[in-house]
């Protein structure tokens, strides 16, 4: 497997072991920094690689600077520009996992905004073990953050205090992995991706204002699921017990991509296999960043 050799610092590229953030700053302080994981694919034809919804990313983290009041913002073709030289320099030969980072460098008080800075690192990214056969979870004790405390919506640094709390949790259980529930009880989202699971035939997962981040792999599955078999998925509040309910379930995000859940707090869900369902939008989520299917041509953006 390749091995990273540049970061990239505020635009310059340089060996990874010369990268340095002062510890007084405020992104290490006060976890004051928001950042995106971006795949870029090798495309199954051509060998060429291609960032996957590369301009959904790069809006999250500007909304994110915004909320965060982050002083200025970087321009959506300046990334782009830095992340495809990033690649370029770092000479992959398989998938590239990319970690963008924008926080405050400065090193000051609570309130301060600036100055700003950002890294971006590519990295291979190994398949967890259980991809293919399917992963155990179980409900955390730990509430999913709400958006009045710390906005799950923005992908700030700060909000994987809590999805560290419920990964330890259900690491120390015997789990897979963890899934959250609100303040109020209804499902939530795992600690890094998002959740679907299917009933009755329909796909169900939960809606925006049950303290999700927004994700754009949820998004892609929500439109690929009703482009393939012309039904509308439900998006909509879960009760935990319907939990029990599900014929099938599953975790899904860019850096997980699509993680088939075949238990949930040790009961099997469906018949404790992967789904038919789930396996067809897995296959074909993997057809589409890999350009086998040609559909979304501008989901792709492709590296020369
Ligand atoms: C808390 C959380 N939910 C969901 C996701 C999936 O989001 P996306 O599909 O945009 O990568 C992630 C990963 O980025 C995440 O950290």
């Amino acid at each position: 497997m390749w091995q990273p050799k540049q970061i990239m610092m505020n635009g310059e590229l340089m060996p990874l072991e010369d990268a340095r953030l002062h510890p007084l700053s405020l992104a290490v302080t006060y976890a004051a920094t928001v950042f995106e994981g971006v795949r870029a694919y090798r495309l199954s034809e051509t060998g060429q690689f291609a960032l996957f919804r590369l301009d959904d990313h790069i809006r999250r983290l500007q909304v994110g600077m915004k909320l965060m009041r982050f002083d200025g913002s970087y321009d959506a073709e300046y990334l782009t520009e830095c992340l495809v030289r990033l690649i370029r320099a770092n000479e992959p030969d398989s998938d590239v996992y990319i970690r963008l980072l924008a926080y405050i460098e400065g090193t000051g008080l609570l309130a301060t905004t600036g100055p700003v800075g950002f890294t971006a690192a590519a990295m291979p990214r190994a398949k967890p073990a259980f991809a293919d056969t399917g992963m155990s979870l179980g409900v955390s004790s730990w509430q999913r953050l709400s958006d009045n405390a710390s906005p799950p919506r923005i992908k700030t640094t700060a909000n994987y205090v809590n999805a560290r709390l419920a990964a330890h949790q259900a690491r120390a259980d015997g789990y897979d992995g963890a899934l959250m529930l609100t303040p109020d009880g209804k499902v939530s989202e795992a600690p890094i991706a998002c959740f679907f699971m299917v009933r009755d035939g329909c796909l169900i997962t939960p809606s925006a204002d049950n303290n999700i981040l927004e994700s754009i792999t949820r998004d892609t599955i929500l439109t690929r699921h009703e482009e393939l078999t012309g039904a509308t998925a439900e998006v909509r509040t879960i009760d935990r017990s319907e939990l029990y309910f599900a014929e099938e379930a599953f975790l899904c995000g860019t850096g997980q991509e699509i993680l088939p859940v075949t238990a949930i707090d040790r009961l099997p869900v469906g018949d404790g296999n992967v789904g038919p369902l789930t396996d067809r939008l897995r296959r074909d989520y993997f057809d589409l960043v890999r350009g086998r299917v040609s559909d979304h041509p501008e989901w792709r953006t492709l590296i020369e």
